[in-house]
């Protein structure tokens, strides 16, 4: 069957790369790309494009009916470290959105809804390596409790209502197209830009802090394997653990510095540095692999030469190059 799909948070890291490989897979006019405040870049306007606030549950019912969806991406959303800035902002955007999105969805026939968990939903007191798929969630940041309140929304509303919502747990995401904002793992992207730009940064996190990480390909490919799983292999409607590799800070300098010569990295860490220190260093995806057959492509040095010959003629062409 044709999917008829709808993106929301399309102008964000990862809808402005999900909109374009949905598009690849279902059509151009089958996917339509929903943006908010943020106009999003041009490959956006290859299909269809409108504006909605997904703060507004009867502008998401009447995008439903209008564009006949049958399938939504849900992925407008604060980050963490902008929701420790304002949480009460992110509570509102992340939660009465993603209520608005599953109560529209379910009202109007939409048959399968994604919804983006994440790293942060686990706490201090989890495992720091390997968190396990089931351990108790107590996050410390309103993000995570977004997280995990909305894991548990997407599961009540698979239980009460059957509507088929699936998650995944992504751990911090690398992406050459569009960076990210206000997250805590963005020194992971932004790194990139400077080491090309000016051969040298200022990390806002310890040299040794240790986080989970996926490049942006493996991301879309775990979204669309999930979402595209049968049914029977997918058991689970709270979000999966998903893992690719994890690296410190300065691990990831010195992958970089092998490539760019004469890169410097000093560290200056902020208040980001606790939210990081918080979440796990790697994440158990068992559940993943074994359910809908979840396995990366990229390891660190695969990520770091990609995302290095993707960016380097890019930002020289713009004249931004050392
Ligand atoms: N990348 C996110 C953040 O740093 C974590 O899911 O907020």
């Amino acid at each position: 069957m044709a999917h008829r799909v709808l993106v929301t948070g399309s102008a964000g890291q990862i809808g402005a790369e999900l909109v374009p490989h949905l598009r690849g897979l279902y059509g151009s006019d089958s996917v339509v790309a929903a943006i908010h405040r943020s106009p999003g870049g041009q490959s956006l306007r290859d299909g269809p494009l409108v504006t909605l606030d997904t703060g507004d549950q009867a502008a998401v019912s009447a995008a439903l009916k209008e564009h006949r969806i049958d399938t939504v991406y849900h992925l407008a959303a604060l980050l963490s470290a902008t929701g420790e800035k304002d949480p009460q902002l992110a509570w509102t955007v992340n939660m009465d959105g993603l209520r608005n999105v599953l109560e529209a969805s379910r009202t109007n026939g939409v048959s399968r809804v994604f919804w983006p968990s994440s790293i942060g939903a686990f706490g201090p007191d989890a495992p720091r390596t390997d968190a396990p798929q089931n351990v108790p969630l107590n996050p410390t940041t309103m993000y995570g409790v977004t997280k995990v309140a909305g894991e548990l929304l997407c599961n009540y509303y698979h239980g009460k209502y059957g509507l088929d919502v699936r998650c995944l747990r992504y751990p911090g995401l690398i992406s050459n197209v569009t960076p990210p904002g206000g997250g805590t793992t963005d020194y992971a992207v932004e790194i990139f830009y400077e080491a090309i730009r000016t051969g040298a940064y200022t990390c806002f996190l310890r040299e040794d802090t240790i986080l989970p990480m996926m490049y942006m390909p493996d991301a879309l490919k775990a979204t669309v394997q999930l979402m595209e799983a049968p049914g029977s292999k997918v058991p689970r409607h709270l979000g999966y653990n998903l893992a690719a590799f994890s690296f410190s800070a300065g691990e990831l300098a010195a992958a970089i510095s092998k490539r760019v010569h004469g890169f410097k990295v000093s560290y200056s860490p902020d208040s980001r540095q606790k939210i990081a220190d918080s979440w796990p260093q790697s994440i158990d995806d068992t559940e993943a692999r074994r359910d809908w057959g979840w396995k990366p492509d990229y390891d660190l040095g695969g990520m770091v030469a990609d995302m290095l010959a993707k960016l380097g003629p890019r930002l020289r062409a713009e004249g931004k190059g050392v």
